[in-house]
């Protein structure tokens, strides 16, 4: 089955050490929470925007696990420090939500629509966009990337 966000050339790696982020722009909502977060990490004024080293792996694990589009995700690299118990939160690639967890979809005021939970997007032909735990779609119809929203609603209010 295809995923939209795995084949994609802009995907990135960023690694250190102990942990290895993830980056797949394509469902990137730009809901900021990273860079306001771990701006010491993430920070969209630089290239590479992503500083590997720049935290303690633990501070990146816990920002990426609130990433709410899924675009940052993270794994530990095999000699990795980090307690395994303590990365595998919804931002870790081993991560999946029980099959039995309620899907939640959350309207954000003038804003997407946040889903929880396992679920499949799937195209008009019938392709798999995405499956995943956390998917941000977008609700206002500006989107220049749907039906992901890519933060288009904060300038068309
Ligand atoms: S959706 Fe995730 S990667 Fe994109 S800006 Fe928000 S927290 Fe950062
Ligand atoms: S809701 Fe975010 S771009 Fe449409």
């Amino acid at each position: 089955m295809e995923d939209k966000k795995l084949n994609d050339k802009n995907n990135r790696e960023y690694k250190s050490d102990d942990l290895i982020v993830y980056w797949y722009p394509s469902i990137c909502s730009h809901a900021q929470k990273c860079w306001r977060t771990l701006p010491q990490v993430f920070d969209t004024k630089k290239r590479p925007w992503v500083t590997i080293d720049g935290a303690d792996p633990l501070d990146i694990i816990r920002t990426v696990d609130i990433c709410p589009s899924g675009a940052l995700r993270y794994a530990l690299t095999e000699n990795s420090k980090v307690d395994p118990r303590l990365a595998n939160g919804p931002g870790s690639m081993e991560y999946t939500a029980s099959q039995a967890e309620t899907v939640n979809i959350r309207v954000v005021k003038d804003g997407p629509l946040l889903v929880k939970g396992p679920a499949r997007l799937i195209d008009p032909e019938g392709n798999v966009l995405r499956e995943g735990d956390s998917m941000v779609l977008c609700r206002c119809g500006k989107t220049k990337n749907p039906p992901f929203c890519d933060g288009e609603h904060r300038k068309n209010k």
